[in-house]
């Protein structure tokens, strides 16, 4: 008789994201009248940059000609653009990375969800607490987080590392046995904090001398803007030995609804004395077809000068966009972090609510929808993300009806 994987009978209720879709939708519905303002996805709202609309034209029109037509993609993605990415991403901030060790695909989302295939099903994992739910999700899928226990909000065999206002929301060094396996997103998502290069040098140490591997989740590194925080962990010592590194195009250049995204395997790391290249190209091979020659296309687009330009314009715009839910929100009394390098806004909940009574309330009162911090993990109650991805005129908007209102 066939058996379901019921290791999916661990995982509470739906995805986050879905779930706050459900309730905005359920609201609307009752409220036909409410005019909503979204800020919890981080889902972009720019139109793409006309380098980028110019590039996806061009590359459509080679799709109609019988000399241009491109069938399947090569497996591990079309050089023009691993070329670009290794040369601007990585070797233009001194990092040591190939265009062969670079690994196109469809977001970042899907590779960091599939890259615990790769590993064994009895390593440990750590995770940052909160955290995208992404990469507890595919664990618990893979049945490698043992039992949910619901009082806690947690896994029993996972390893939850704090990250609180006392530590600037960046975890520390596990005590006692090291975990196998440790995923860490600089800045991040959802705390919008950052590490400094020589506290991310000390993970790299770490992971180095216990033999562990930091699936490292850099979608968010465009948005930097201070000094001495790392773009890639590639640019620690000795990160090629212990690291491997996740980008999306979805917040740098807009890409959510055209989806590109990259992962980095360096050729020589090792798990165990296994090297991870050939594993994740052999995965990559037998379940991927690879991103589209049009998008690809498109993401090289980013690359171009004019591409830069308009793309830091639209990066600008969202940080602006930050300031103004930070500054606004500060100012009303509310204790703030994030929004500085990063596209998110993580704020306390006024008068100990609970993270969703917060949803509730301000959806009902203000009608403005974000997400709830304990959607993200046990540390996350009693905090709130606000995104920065709106439009200039709805983030102005929702900051005066949360003043007004709550
Ligand atoms: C988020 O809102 O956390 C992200 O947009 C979700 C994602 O990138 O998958």
């Amino acid at each position: 008789m066939a058996k379901a994987n019921d290791n999916y009978l661990r995982l509470p209720g739906n995805y986050l994201f879905s779930t706050i879709g459900q309730k905005v939708r359920e609201y609307q519905e009752a409220h036909p009248e409410a005019d909503v303002i979204r800020l919890g996805i981080g889902d972009v709202t720019q139109p793409l940059a006309p380098e980028i609309i110019g590039a996806l034209h061009k590359a459509v029109d080679e799709m109609g000609a019988a000399e241009t037509f491109k069938g399947y993609a090569p497996d591990l993605g079309y050089a023009f653009l691993r070329e670009k990415i290794a040369a601007f991403d990585y070797q233009s901030r001194g990092c040591d990375i190939s265009p062969e060790e670079i690994f196109i695909s469809d977001g970042a989302k899907c590779d960091c969800s599939n890259i615990q295939e790769i590993f064994s099903v009895d390593n440990t994992i750590a995770v940052c607490d909160p955290v995208y739910p992404v990469y507890v999700d595919s664990n618990v899928m893979a049945g490698r987080t043992g039992l949910y226990d619901t009082a806690a909000g947690a896994y029993k065999d996972v390893v939850y590392m704090p990250c609180t206002a006392q530590n600037g929301f960046a975890p520390e060094l596990p005590q006692g046995k090291a975990p196998d396996l440790i995923y860490l997103c600089f800045p991040n998502n959802p705390t919008g904090a950052v590490m400094k290069k020589d506290r991310l040098q000390e993970w790299v140490d770490y992971a180095n001398k216990n033999g562990a591997i930091i699936l490292y989740d850099a979608a968010y590194e465009a948005y930097i803007s201070e000094e001495d925080i790392p773009h890639s962990i590639y640019e620690c010592e000795g990160a090629r030995g212990c690291a491997i590194e996740f980008r999306s195009f979805s917040k740098t250049a807009g890409f959510t609804g055209l989806r590109l995204g990259f992962t980095v395997i360096p050729a020589d790391l090792e798990a165990d004395g296994v090297r991870l290249w050939p594993l994740w190209a052999r995965r990559h091979g037998t379940k991927y077809n690879g991103a589209p020659y049009i998008v690809q296309r498109a993401g090289e687009a980013v690359y171009t000068e004019e591409g830069r330009a308009q793309i830091k314009n639209q990066i600008a715009y969202y940080m602006d966009n930050a300031r103004i839910i930070y500054e606004g929100l500060q100012s009303a009394g509310y204790e703030v972090s994030g929004g500085v390098n990063a596209p998110y806004i993580w704020l306390r909940t006024p008068d100990n609510m609970t993270s969703w009574e917060f949803f509730d309330s301000l959806l009902s009162k203000a009608n403005v929808v974000g997400t709830p911090g304990s959607g993200f993990g046990p540390a996350g109650e009693h905090y709130f993300r606000l995104t920065a991805f709106g439009t200039k005129e709805n983030t102005i908007r929702a900051i005066e009806r949360i003043r007004e209102r709550m």
